[in-house]
Formats: structure tokens, C-alpha cells, sequence
């Protein structure tokens, strides 16, 4: 087999090709967003110079065409996760989509009911849920994390009660890397009447998923993760529960039929998709997953495995470096946050910035999870296809620079 090129899947990104001083950026930062190749960008600008105009509303032939062109970009979503379009609701992104199922099944909802979440979440799928538990006096409950920076499966049996109405999860940990196996929470949920909900913002850019094997209720992810413009998301959720849920936003676009005294809601997915929705970001979004059905997913997986190895690697070369996850490849993606001994993560990144390495520091919205480990921050390196050993190299270099300085 021919050894992958990332080289070749950097120069569909313009981006990638020269930073804002004009020097080639080390774009570590995917699990923030990723970039944008050229065919995702080409097909958001065919669309606002060609097709742009409101869509479900007009009956003008640009109207027309703009409906078509949303409507096929629901299809291409549908398709690459193998459901049907009636499952799939544009939002404006995971956070849209989690807050979503938290107001219309929240409504079903009563005081004492309890919904499970764990201790690694990002606060995307933490807010939401406390809202929702002071609004109707629910009560949030939280799977513990392992040394490993898993979520810690053996405690379900203890956590997840005859009360649990939803049991919400990443499916892979923005910080730590770890990958959920959702079939034991999959199946403590149904033995408790309960739902499930997986948060796949970081799960969704790194390679295809069967998603109705994961045995979930509800899916909620990004664009701008997976290669598409800001500003769209996706909540999927299984059809016949979407059918049983009231809306949450109200307004154009997601009505039957209005009278000054009721209205009547159109069916999902429209009903949850009050006003105009984020039409190009939407085009975007399906260029974003032909785009990556192109991609070769078992030598990417491979090659983001090589890689992830090699930080881990060099991470344990550097003194004071320690890493908050999985320390070995197994049931992880390429996402390693690293804490600096006596070193703040923004000195770390800003130090990396000089290095011409873009990574983030800080909590990355998961303080509860770096409180479980002692500390208030990390750095965290994310990979995308396009990184290459070259990335590597300078990270573990900038970093070994940052633990000598700041030490
Ligand atoms: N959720 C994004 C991250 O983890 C913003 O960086």
C-alpha cells in the first residue's frame, strides 16, 4: 500500500499553505476546528454567488434552487451517516443541537428524574443539562473518569438508576482523547427505560461511523470540526422520537399552521428549525462529508495512529511533561493534552505560537475534568489528515523549548 501523503491533503488548504505572516502554520488545533479544503470552499462560494436565497419560502427560481441545494445538502449528511434525512436537524452546531434536546425532551420530563453525564464532558454537554435540572428539578448525576482519562463504565450500574431518563456522553473526549465504547451504556440505558445521547463532536472528523450500530437515541455534532464552515451542525435523532417532541425555538419555518391563538408544528426535522437557517454552511457541510468519503479512512486511521504514537513518545522525553489520558493507542484518537509542571498553558501556547505551532491551552471547556486530574489547564495537541511528521516535530520541539523556559 502507498505510504499516506498528508503533504498531498495540505495543499487543498489554502489555509495551510501560508499562516497570517506568511510562514507555514503547524495547525494542531482540529479539535477547536478544523481547516477547510478547497472543495468545501469552492462549493460555499458557487452557492452564494449562484443559489443564494431563502429557502422553503420562495417559489422564484433562485428560491428554488437554494431549497434544492439545502435539502440535498440534508441528504449528503443522511447518506455518509447511512439514516434517512428525516433524522437529520441543521443547527448551529453540537452546543445548538445538545441544547435542543435538552429543551424538547426536557418538556416530557418531571421533578425527580435523573439524567447521567460523566466527569470528562465538555460544558456543551454539562450547561445544558443543569439548566434543564433547575428548571424541573431534576437531578444530574456524573460517571467518574479513570486515571486514564476514560469514563469509568464499571460505576453505571451504580449511577444509572430506575429514575435515569437520558444518559448524555461524548463519544470521544476533546481532552483526553478517549473513545466511548457505547454498547454498555447503550445497554444500561434500555434496561432503565432510559435515552441516550452521544456528544460526537470529536468522534465525527477522524473517519466514518456506523451510527445506528452505537445503539444511541441521539447524535449531536459539528461542522467546523469535520472540515466545514462555522456556524452548522447536526442534532440526528432517531425519527420516531423526534416525531414525539415538542419544539424548541419557535418561529418561521418550523409551522403548520398560525392563528393569533395557536400553531399547529410542522414535522421534524423542520420543526426544529425555527427561521432561516444557516443555508451555505449547510452546502458547506455536505461538500465537507463528500470530501471526506474520499479519503482513505483505514491508512488516515494508521497514519493519525503513527502519529499520536510519536507524540506520546516525545512527551515522555520531555521532564515535567505529563499526559492527561490514555497514555497508549488503544481506544483513543489524536488528541493529546499535555500538562507542563510549574508551567501555565498559555505560556506553553504562546510559547508553541513562536514555534509556528497552533495548539490550544487552557481548560478547553472541561473544567471539571481537569479538576478530577489536580490542574487547571492543559495544552492539547489535535491531529487531522493533513498533519505529518513535520507537525510532530515541531510541537515536541516547541514544548521541550516551553519546559526548559518556564520551568
Ligand atoms: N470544543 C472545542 C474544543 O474542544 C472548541 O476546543
Amino acid at each position: 500500500m502507498a505510504r499516506f501523503d498528508p503533504a498531498a491533503i495540505r495543499a487543498q488548504f489554502p489555509i495551510l499553505a501560508t499562516g497570517p505572516d506568511g510562514k507555514r502554520v503547524h495547525y494542531l488545533d482540529n479539535a477547536a476546528s478544523a481547516q477547510m479544503p478547497q472543495a468545501v470552499l469552492d462549493a460555499v462560494i458557487r452557492f452564494e454567488t449562484t443559489q443564494r436565497a431563502n429557502v422553503h419560502r420562495g417559489v422564484h427560481r433562485l428560491a428554488e434552487a437554494a431549497t434544492n441545494a439545502y435539502d440535498g445538502a440534508r441528504a449528503a449528511v443522511a447518506r455518509y451517516l447511512g439514516v434517512t434525512p428525516d433524522g437529520i436537524v441543521f443547527t448551529s452546531g453540537t452546543t445548538a443541537a445538545i441544547n435542543t434536546v435538552a429543551h424538547a425532551l426536557g418538556e416530557t420530563l418531571s421533578a425527580g428524574d435523573e439524567i447521567v453525564i460523566s466527569e470528562l464532558e465538555h460544558h456543551g454537554n454539562i450547561v445544558p443539562w443543569q439548566m434543564l435540572a433547575q428548571r424541573r428539578g431534576l437531578v444530574l448525576r456524573a460517571l467518574p473518569v479513570t486515571a486514564e482519562g476514560t469514563i469509568d463504565l464499571t460505576a453505571l450500574d451504580r449511577v444509572v438508576t430506575k429514575k435515569c431518563r437520558l444518559i448524555a456522553l461524548a463519544h470521544a473526549s476533546n481532552v483526553t482523547g478517549a473513545v466511548l465504547d457505547p454498547a454498555p451504556v447503550a445497554a444500561a440505558a434500555r434496561a432503565m427505560g432510559a435515552r441516550v445521547l452521544l456528544d460526537g463532536a470529536q468522534r465525527i472528523p477522524h473517519g466514518p461511523l456506523d451510527l445506528l450500530a452505537l445503539g444511541c437515541d441521539f447524535y449531536a455534532f459539528s461542522g467546523h470540526k469535520m472540515f466545514a464552515p462555522h456556524g452548522i451542525g447536526v442534532l440526528w435523532g432517531r425519527p420516531d422520537l423526534l416525531a414525539a417532541l415538542p419544539p424548541f425555538l419557535g418561529g418561521g419555518g418550523m409551522i403548520e399552521q398560525v392563528t393569533l391563538e395557536r400553531t399547529t408544528y410542522a414535522t421534524p426535522p423542520r420543526r426544529f428549525e425555527a427561521g432561516t437557517p444557516p443555508i451555505g454552511a449547510a452546502i458547506g457541510l455536505a461538500a465537507a462529508v463528500d470530501w471526506i468519503a474520499g479519503l482513505d479512512w483505514q491508512a488516515a486511521t494508521e497514519h493519525e495512529k503513527r502519529l499520536t504514537g510519536r507524540i506520546l513518545d516525545g512527551l515522555s522525553a520531555i521532564t515535567g511533561a505529563h499526559v492527561i489520558g490514555p497514555t497508549g493507542l488503544q481506544g483513543r484518537l489524536g488528541v493529546v493534552s499535555v500538562v507542563l509542571d510549574g508551567a501555565h498553558p498559555h505560556d506553553v501556547s504562546q510559547i508553541l505560537d513562536t514555534h509556528n505551532v497552533a495548539c490550544r491551552g487552557g481548560h478547553h471547556c472541561a473544567q471539571p475534568l481537569h479538576a478530577r486530574f489536580g490542574v487547571n489547564g492543559s495544552t492539547r495537541a489535535s491531529l487531522a489528515p493533513y498533519n505529518g511528521d513535520d507537525d510532530v516535530d515541531a510541537f515536541l520541539a516547541g514544548l521541550a523549548d516551553a519546559a526548559a523556559r518556564l520551568r
